[in-house]
Formats: C-alpha cells, sequence, structure tokens
C-alpha cells in the first residue's frame, strides 16, 4: 500500500512538471542533435525546435486537424517519457552489412476536447524523427483535414526540389532559394508529365534536401508511409516554412481516414555537416518497422536484368500485338505487322544473351493484351495479367527460361485501373509461380481509378502496400513504377526491390530527358528514401537507331552510364540496352557484368549536390570494390583516395573512363580502359568529361 501511495506521489509529480509553459529536450547519444519540445503557453499547441550542431535548424507547430476533432491546439501536457535503444539490425540486401539504429526518445502525452495524441521524438546522430500517436480512447476514428507541422528554416537555404504533384513524381528536380519556389513553370514546361497534377504552385515533394550557406544539409522526408497520404510541403517563401501538405482523397477536405488507435508515418529531418552525410544516413531506414515477412528469406534476392523495353522506347519494336505503337485510339482487328517486340523468338534472345552473360532476369513488356487502347483514357478493365498475346508462348518460355537458368520478369502495367488489379491479383500471382517467375515490374499510367483519388493518396498508399504483402505471400519480389516515392518500407517488405517514383532514364528517349545534373541530385533526395529502377547503361546514345526521325540523345558519356551503377544504389539494376548494343562493345560491357548489386559497405568519398558524386562500395562477402563518379555538365579532375582497401593487399583496378574528347553533348562514346595494380593509400587522380564519369572495379585475391 505505502509503494502504491508513493507511486501515485510520483505520478503526481511528474504531472506537475508539465505546467502548460514548460518545455522540455532530448539530446541525441552524441549530443550533436536537440530536439526542444513544448505547448505554447495559452493556446496550448504543441511546437518544437530542432538543433544542430548547437544551432537551431527547423522549428514549427505541430498537430493534426479532424473533421470533428482538433489535435492541433487546446491541449494539456500530461505526462512526458523518455527512452532510448541501441541496437544493430542486419538488412537483407543493401549499401551496408550492418546498420546501428541508437537514438533517445522523448514522448509527449497531450490531451484536449478531443481526445488523446501522444508526440514521439527520437533524437538521432543524424537527424529527428516524429510522429503523431493516437492511443486507444472513446474516439474511434480520425477523419484527417489537415496536418499543421511546419519546418521553419532559419535562412533562405538552397533547396532541390519538384513540384507537389499529387499524381506524378517524374520530373526534373529546381535548384533554388527556398524564398524562390514556385512550380509554375512546371504546368508550361514543353513535355509535361502525362497524368501531372500541380495545382499548388508552391507545393514541394518530399524529401526535399537543403544547403545553409555554412553548409550544413538538411532534409525534410517521411519514413514508413503506410496507411495515410504522401507529405508533401506547402512552402511560406516569405517566412521560410514548409508546412505539412497531405495529398486529398476523392472525399472533399478529407486526407486519410484512419481508426483509433493509430500511428501516423514518421516525419524525418536529416542533419549533416556536408553532403556525403545525408548519403550515409541511415535515419530513414531505422524508423521503419523491422522485416515482416517470416520465415526464410533466402528468394529474396538482388539481381540484374536485361528485358524487352528499350527498344520499344526507341521504336524498334511496340508493345502491343497489333504492332501500331498507337496505344490510345486503336479501333482496328489485330493484325500483326511483324513489330510486336514480346514475340517467343525475340524473348528466348534476350534470355540467350542474359544466360551468356550472367544476368539474372529477363523483363518482357508488352506480352499480355489489352495494349492497343490504354493510354490516357482513364479506362477500366484494360489489361489481363493471365492472358498473353498469341505469339507469346508462355509455356515454352517458361520452360526455355528454366533450362538456361534465368528468371522471366513479369510485367503488370495496370494504367492506374487499380481495382482490376486487385481483383486480379491472386490469379496473376499464380500465374507467375506456374510459371517460374519470381520477380513483378508493376506500373500506374494514367489517372487513377477510383476516380477521384492520386497516385500519392492514402488510398493508393494502401494499395502499394497490399502489393508488396501479397507479392510476399507468393514468394514474389516486387519494382513498382509510378508508385508514391518510397518511405524506407524496403526494411518491412525486403521483398519490395525498387522502385521508379522518378524521373528515370526513359525520358531520355522521347521527351526533353534528364538533364547531366539529374543523377547528382537523385541520391540526395528521391533516393533517400529507397532504391530506384532507374535502368541505366545505355551505351547507343543517339536514339535514332531504328527511327530516324527520333531527334533525342541520353545526356550523358557511355563511362558515366557505367558509374551508375554504382551511384545509383539499388538491389534491381538493369542492362537497359539492347543486346547487340553491348555486343558492339562487350570491352566495355564488362564493367556491367561484373559490377554487384549487393553491398558490404559504402564509402562516399566525394559529393556536391547537383555537381558530382564519387562513391566507392565493397561486394557483400568479398574483398572486391567498386568505385563510380559522375558529374554534372562540367568536366572535373576527381583524385580517388583508396584508404578504404584492406592494408598489405595488392588489387587490379579496371578503370573505364572518358575517352579523349569525350564530351556528354557532342562526343559521348569514347571510354578508355586501363588496368593498374593499386594499394590502400594510394590515389587515383581520374578526369571527368563534361556529363561524363568513370567506373573502377577493384578485385584482389
Ligand atoms: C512507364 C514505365 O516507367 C516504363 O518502364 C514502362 O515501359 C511503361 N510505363 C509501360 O508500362
Ligand atoms: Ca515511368
Amino acid at each position: 500500500m505505502k509503494k502504491y501511495l508513493l507511486l501515485i506521489a510520483g505520478m503526481l509529480c511528474l504531472i506537475a512538471a508539465h505546467a502548460q509553459n514548460s518545455i522540455r529536450s532530448v539530446y541525441s547519444p552524441d549530443k550533436s542533435v536537440k530536439i526542444v519540445v513544448g505547448l505554447t503557453p495559452k493556446t496550448g499547441e504543441p511546437f518544437y525546435t530542432a538543433w544542430f550542431g548547437g544551432k537551431p535548424v527547423s522549428n514549427g507547430k505541430l498537430g493534426l486537424k479532424g473533421k470533428d476533432a482538433d489535435f492541433s491546439q487546446g491541449f494539456s501536457w500530461k505526462q512526458t517519457r523518455t527512452a532510448g535503444s541501441d541496437q544493430t539490425w542486419k538488412p537483407v540486401w543493401g549499401e551496408v552489412a550492418s546498420i546501428r539504429d541508437r537514438y533517445k526518445e522523448l514522448t509527449m502525452y497531450l490531451e484536449n476536447a478531443a481526445g488523446k495524441m501522444n508526440i514521439r521524438f527520437r533524437a538521432y546522430n543524424d537527424g529527428v524523427g516524429f510522429r503523431y500517436e493516437f492511443p486507444d480512447q472513446p474516439l474511434k476514428e480520425l477523419a484527417v483535414t489537415d496536418e499543421v507541422t511546419q519546418f521553419t528554416m532559419t535562412a533562405d537555404h538552397t533547396a532541390w526540389w519538384i513540384p507537389g504533384d499529387w499524381d506524378s513524381n517524374e520530373h526534373v528536380y529546381t535548384t533554388s532559394k527556398i524564398s524562390a519556389i514556385d512550380g509554375t513553370p512546371y504546368n508550361t514546361a514543353t513535355t509535361p508529365i502525362a497524368t501531372q497534377h500541380i495545382v499548388q504552385m508552391k507545393a514541394v515533394q518530399t524529401p526535399v534536401t537543403m544547403r545553409s550557406a555554412n553548409g550544413t544539409h538538411i532534409s525534410i522526408a517521411e519514413a514508413g508511409l503506410v496507411d495515410f497520404s504522401a507529405l508533401h510541403l506547402e512552402t511560406d517563401t516569405k517566412e521560410l516554412t514548409f508546412k505539412a501538405n497531405l495529398i486529398p482523397s476523392a472525399i472533399p477536405d478529407v486526407k486519410s481516414v484512419n481508426k483509433i488507435p493509430f500511428n501516423t508515418p514518421w516525419r524525418a529531418i536529416l542533419l549533416s555537416k556536408d553532403a556525403a552525410g545525408i548519403l550515409n544516413s541511415k535515419l530513414i531506414l531505422n524508423l521503419n518497422e523491422p522485416c515482416k515477412i517470416k520465415g526464410d528469406l533466402s528468394w529474396i534476392k538482388p539481381q540484374k536484368y536485361v528485358g524487352i523495353w528499350w527498344e520499344m522506347h526507341i521504336n524498334k519494336s511496340t508493345w502491343d500485338y497489333a504492332g501500331s505503337q498507337d496505344a490510345s485510339s486503336f479501333q482496328g482487328a489485330l493484325q500483326p505487322t511483324g513489330k510486336h517486340g514480346a514475340t517467343t523468338e525475340n524473348t528466348k534472345k534476350y534470355i540467350d544473351f542474359a544466360a551468356k552473360h550472367g544476368f539474372d532476369g529477363v523483363l518482357v513488356e508488352g506480352w499480355n493484351t489489352g495494349w492497343e487502347n490504354w493510354f490516357g483514357k482513364w479506362k477500366d478493365e484494360v489489361f489481363n495479367f493471365t492472358k498473353p498475346y498469341p505469339d507469346y508462348n508462355i509455356d515454352e518460355l517458361a520452360r526455355y527460361a528454366k533450362e538456361k537458368g534465368v528468371k522471366i520478369i513479369m510485367h503488370h502495367e495496370t494504367s492506374a485501373a487499380v481495382p482490376s488489379y486487385e481483383r486480379q491479383m491472386n490469379d496473376a500471382y499464380a500465374y507467375m509461380n506456374k510459371h517460374g517467375m519470381n520477380s513483378v515490374k508493376t506500373g500506374y499510367v494514367g489517372r487513377i481509378i477510383p476516380r477521384g483519388e492520386w497516385h500519392d493518396g492514402q488510398w493508393m498508399v494502401n494499395h502499394y502496400v497490399r502489393v508488396a504483402e501479397r507479392t510476399a505471400q507468393y514468394k514474389i519480389m516486387l519494382d513498382a513504377h509510378e508508385p508514391v516515392r518510397p518511405s524506407g518500407l524496403h526494411r518491412t517488405w525486403p521483398n519490395w526491390l525498387a522502385c521508379e517514383a522518378a524521373r528515370g532514364q526513359e525520358f531520355n528517349a522521347w521527351s526533353a530527358g534528364n538533364p547531366p545534373e539529374h543523377e547528382t541530385i537523385l541520391p540526395f533526395t528521391r533516393l533517400l528514401g529507397g532504391p530506384m529502377d532507374y535502368t541505366p547503361g545505355i551505351f547507343q546514345i543517339h536514339v535514332n537507331q531504328f527511327d530516324p526521325n527520333k531527334k533525342e540523345q541520353v545526356h550523358t558519356t557511355v563511362a558515366k552510364q557505367l558509374a551508375l551503377y554504382v551511384t545509383l544504389y539499388s538491389p534491381l539494376q538493369m542492362a537497359a540496352d539492347l543486346p547487340e548494343n553491348y555486343e558492339k562493345r562487350l570491352d566495355v560491357f564488362q564493367f556491367i557484368k561484373d559490377v554487384p548489386v549487393d553491398w558490404s559497405d559504402t564509402w562516399v568519398l566525394g559529393a556536391s549536390i547537383g555537381d558530382y558524386l564519387t562513391i566507392a562500395r565493397r561486394q557483400k562477402g568479398t574483398q572486391n570494390w567498386f568505385i563510380g563518379s559522375i558529374t554534372d555538365e562540367n568536366a572535373r579532375d576527381v583524385s580517388i583516395k583508396l584508404n578504404f582497401l584492406q592494408a598489405g593487399k595488392t588489387y587490379e583496378a579496371t578503370i573505364y573512363e572518358d575517352g579523349p574528347g569525350a564530351d556528354w553533348e557532342k562526343n559521348p562514346y569514347p571510354v578508355n580502359i586501363r588496368k593498374i595494380k593499386v594499394r590502400k593509400g594510394q590515389t587515383i587522380p581520374l578526369k571527368l568529361a563534361a556529363g561524363g564519369g568513370c567506373a573502377i572495379s577493384l578485385t584482389t585475391k
């Protein structure tokens, strides 16, 4: 009894300590990051300030507004709990073999007239995470109408951003001051994204990454996006404030509907004294839930693949059986013209090529019915995921692929008719199992059905996660194109190898393309949330090989295409060009054959967002290292210090560099290949051409 009374007295103290105007703080384990939290004295609004290296970096109000329940003000602060954790976990695949998850935590327990809400903060050495938690209470559901979370910056930093498009993330990045953020030009661009929906001119997508005048790097991101709409940010260009901007649903004003109890996804602020630190941060992964796939995980394998894909993008062949490439108005009978790409014969050629050169998979697009008339129509029931075209003998190809030790990668273009896909999912995955296929590339080109929903809204967020769960049940690996950008869920669903969710290589085939700086920005923005299926490896830079009317060229040198396999991390990498183009340059192709897709260790050797990036990675289970170095439109001298090599060993370095006169625009083809012997501590000086790069493999016995 006495003990019980003491406990009550202790609790009262705790409560008393939280008078309305009190503040509390929590420091990261190394004290470099501090989060100060409190409630405004009169209005009871929660707020925070994040500090880094002794200086404030971000602050603002916190809370959510619901349809009939306001969780943004009038709070009393009932209790505070602190905790900490220091654990190391091993990702199934990744940039490093093990990850330390170490933080200090502080949770505010708040209550107002609407009910109870807790805000959990985590201070890591490399940033801040926080989320809203709704414990079990009389209120059973919250229809979220707004999130009030603010991130007010302390100065007008340089920001790398894409517009807050509700339906697409396939945009070129803009570099500007926060005060100059304005998405208007994206709506007047000569080649807009087919489905883009930009209605808030000062909204940007997360992650948005910034650099302050003193070199501090800040990225506002999201982790563990499940059962909520995606976090975009509305910019107040005068106050330098980013405010949470949740993507709406089909119901006017409602952003997300959640059953209580629930937790929102994490809001994250990555903090670093330099650009490299942003890449080294594992904060987003650490904020995600551990792997939810039970039992044996050996079926999940990082992989390299080739495919019947680029040849459609450069008009060698067509997706549709009618061979018209007319995806939106074709009405005639299905008369093959001989241009269909996904034929049994052509697939066998790719399987042979993959087997000969050690690739795991062959992607085949255009294998199933529906491609004659699907694009831009917002039509339901377009594609059938168990019905091949007559010239695609799937049984024979399943047999042939097995004999050659290669996996055919399934393609499910849903045209964003999502309920139709959901109805077919079980049959489609069973069909894949039956034909020995263990990876699927999904696609969501077009406006979403259910009509009124958006690619980045809660309904679709739940769909993408359902697909990850369902494919896992069928032991299938997933690569999603046109989804919401990733938020680290590959920790929870490691079968979800990659997403597109950004402007990929394909844009170089048929649009104004990707500027040479594009790949020097992606790792610091979109890629922070997870791997991308960028599809590097184009050797035939001018894309008029089969269609003389095509004027586009890939904005790169050939050597840079090799470097991307290292600088753009993904456990799923395509060698995107045609087999015949690789056959012409087998010496250069050797790097793509050699480069691994799973790593023990990663060193960022040089990084400046939008300018250049040099990364070295150690192949999992070996002492071999691979280096990629890329530059924007400017030529650059780079010197690579080999401090990461094992002492006492000699390595053979094979260097694939921009050859004499190389230039992304005028002369993209020259690649010089040389071999040298190196040891730890030595330096390799390199010259990167304008828009160029260099790839190096370092092997030792
Ligand atoms: C867009 C995807 O990004 C691309 O890879 C695919 O080939 C087409 N959609 C067709 O599904
Ligand atoms: Ca795409």
